[in-house]
Parts: C-alpha cells; structure tokens; sequence
C-alpha cells in the first residue's frame, strides 16, 4: 500500500485512487497532509476559477416534507417543526430582492412538499425564467417522478441538487426509514443526469455510523458520477431527531473531503456551506480555503427562516439577504477572493 503523500500526488495527476487508497488518505490524516492537500487542491481550484467565488441565492420555499430521515429537523414525524410555505409571490419577491443584489442563480430548496405540484413549479419556473433571462435556477426538492423532472426541466430549471447522502447502501439504511431506498435515490440522480440537469450530488460528513470506508465509497461515486456540484458539509444533530445525541461531524474531515473533492474533479462546484458556518464562525472561510468556489446566502424571507431548522443553531436566520450578501462578501475580500455576479456554470474541463 502506498505513502499518502504519494497518493495525493497520483490523485492530481489520475483524478483517481482505488476505494482503500481514498480510506488510506482518510485515515492518515494529519496536519502535513492536511496542508499539503490544501495547497494543491487551492492551486488547481486558481487555475479553473482563479479568486472568482460563485453565489447562489437560497431560498427555503416549504419546511413541510412528506419524509422521515433521521437526520432532519423538518421530518415528518418532528410534531415541533414549524410548518410554512412560500406562496409563487412570495418567491419571485425574493428573486426580485436576489437579481438586484447580484444573485444570477436561484436555488429553490425545499421538504418533499406535494403542494408544491408540477403545475404550480413549471408555472413559477416559467415566470422567474422570463423575468430574469440571465439567471439559472436549481431545484433542491428531493425525489419527484421521472416524468415529473422532465417537466420542470422543460419550463426552464437548469440544475437539480439532490444529495445521494451516501454512497453506501446499508449505511443509507441506517440514516432512512425503510420507506425510503438508496437504489430509488441513485436512479433519480441518473436520471437528472438523463434529462439534461446540471446535477449536483453530496453527502453529509461524520453522520452517525460512518467510517472511512463509507467516505471512500462516497468520494469513488462522484469519481464515476461526475457531477457539475457536489454539497458536503458536517452532519449537526438537531434535538427533537432520532439522532439528537450523536456527535457531529467535523470542519477540519469537511475540510479534508473538499480539498480531495478538489484534486477528483478541477471544475467541480463545491460549496463552503452554511452547516460549516454553523460549527465555526470561520467555516466557510475554511472551506474556500480548503477548495471550495461557490457559497448560497440565503434570500428566504427572515420571518421564515428560523423554522427551516434542519438542524440546531443554523446561522444567518436574523439578517436580511442584503446583509447576508455583505457579509459574505467581506468575508471573502478578507481571505483575498471576490464574489462574483454570474451565473457560476462549471466551466469545461
Ligand atoms: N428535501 C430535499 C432533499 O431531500 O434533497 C432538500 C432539502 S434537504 C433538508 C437538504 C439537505 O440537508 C439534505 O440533503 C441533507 O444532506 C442536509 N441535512 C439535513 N439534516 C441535516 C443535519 N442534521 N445536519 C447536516 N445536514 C443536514
Ligand atoms: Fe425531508 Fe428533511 S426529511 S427535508
């Protein structure tokens, strides 16, 4: 088996190790590979995106969700999840707030909610695509039919971001009712793919349960997946889950992923995300430090945010979009990169 310092080298050459060689990496880390991954991972990220970092406007449109996992606030079974949804208004009101703001992507991120029907998204797509021309819009809505995807691609949504959580079937399992399979999610990421999407995958770092060897399984899906973006960030346990009193996963192993996510993948879209954010009021910043290139401020409207509590003590549920862009911006100025007003495609590698 080989030296970890040798392994990094041959991941940025290759774009690729064996399942055991990425657990190998995992399990030596330390603080040398650690910055030696960092480095090559910040270097490769420059030579794609140079200091530009992509925003994505976030907006929470329902925390009802027909769903069960473990891991989330807003399941089903939580009986004190607050409960809303956006009305079509209300969201092209925070388009409207987004676009003046520099947001050129809109991602409309949701609960599995089936108030929110083909007829009405493919209707509200068709507004925010004919009102802002310039802008993409992702969808984050979970598992809809396959007829279903291509309806809502076909009104004008660009992208779909549906975490696979897991690569791992038995450990998905163990973070899902039986209700829900892994083969199921697996085939709606194919079939995004199919369609014409931008996909982005993900999964959750440190969830209860996982080891190395589920994380290697995970960083040789996207290998093989090749997604346009790929959302990882630590698992926070949330009080009134079947999972309250797991421990949570960790910014400096996050950290870690991405920069090898980096060196998988140059053009891969990577968020520093807001659960990085929430254990470290640095986080994010050591995300893009890390390799990450893109972060999604949140524009949902402040009277609802609080109540999108996938997990506890989610920051930025106080401020308004505005200060939430600006905030992150001088964030970003502070570490010398600059948020950019674009649409933020990946570029061709
Ligand atoms: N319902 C859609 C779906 O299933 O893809 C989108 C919303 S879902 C809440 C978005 C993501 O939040 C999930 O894919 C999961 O990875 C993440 N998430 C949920 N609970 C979490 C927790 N306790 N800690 C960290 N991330 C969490
Ligand atoms: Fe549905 Fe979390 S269980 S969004």
């Amino acid at each position: 088996m080989s030296d970890p310092v040798f392994l990094i080298q041959k991941l940025e050459q290759t774009h690729s190790l064996r399942p055991e060689e990425y657990e190998l990496l995992l399990r030596a880390r330390n603080e040398t590979l650690t910055a030696l991954l960092q480095e090559r991972a910040v270097a490769v990220r420059k030579a794609v995106y140079g200091n530009a970092v992509f925003t994505r406007g976030l907006i929470e449109i329902s925390s009802f969700c027909k769903n069960n996992c473990l891991y989330c606030g807003i399941r089903r079974d939580n009986p004190k999840a607050e409960r809303y949804r956006l009305s079509p208004e209300e969201i092209l009101s925070c388009c409207r707030e987004g676009w003046a703001l520099g947001f050129r992507t809109f991602v409309l991120q949701g609960g599995e909610d089936p108030f929110f029907s083909d007829e009405l998204l493919t209707s509200l797509l068709r507004q925010i695509k004919q009102n802002y021309p310039d802008c993409a819009v992702t969808l984050s809505l979970g598992e809809r039919s396959r007829a279903s995807y291509e309806r809502l691609f076909e009104a004008g949504a660009d992208r779909y971001l549906l975490r696979h959580e897991t690569a791992c079937k038995s450990h998905y399992e163990r973070l899902h009712p039986a209700e829900l399979s892994w083969d199921h999610r697996m085939q709606c990421l194919r079939e995004l793919k199919e369609i014409g999407y931008q996909v982005g995958c993900g999964f959750m770092v440190g969830s209860p349960g996982q080891t190395e060897r589920e994380l290697a399984m995970d960083l040789k899906f996207v290998e093989s997946f090749r997604p346009a973006m790929c959302g990882i960030g630590p698992f926070i346990p949330h009080r009134d889950t079947p999972f309250a009193d797991c421990p949570g996963g960790s910014v400096a192993l996050s950290c870690y992923l991405l920069s090898i996510l980096r060196l998988i993948q140059p053009n891969l879209l990577l968020p520093a995300t807001t659960a990085l954010g929430t254990l470290d009021p640095l986080g994010r910043e050591k995300g893009i430090q890390a390799g990450a290139n893109v972060v999604m401020p949140n524009l949902s409207p402040v009277s609802v945010r609080k109540k999108y509590a996938l997990y506890d003590n989610k920051i930025c549920t106080g401020e308004e979009s505005a200060q939430c862009r600006s905030c992150l911006s001088q964030r970003m100025d502070s570490i010398g990169y600059q948020l950019v007003t674009d649409r933020g495609d990946p570029k061709v590698f």
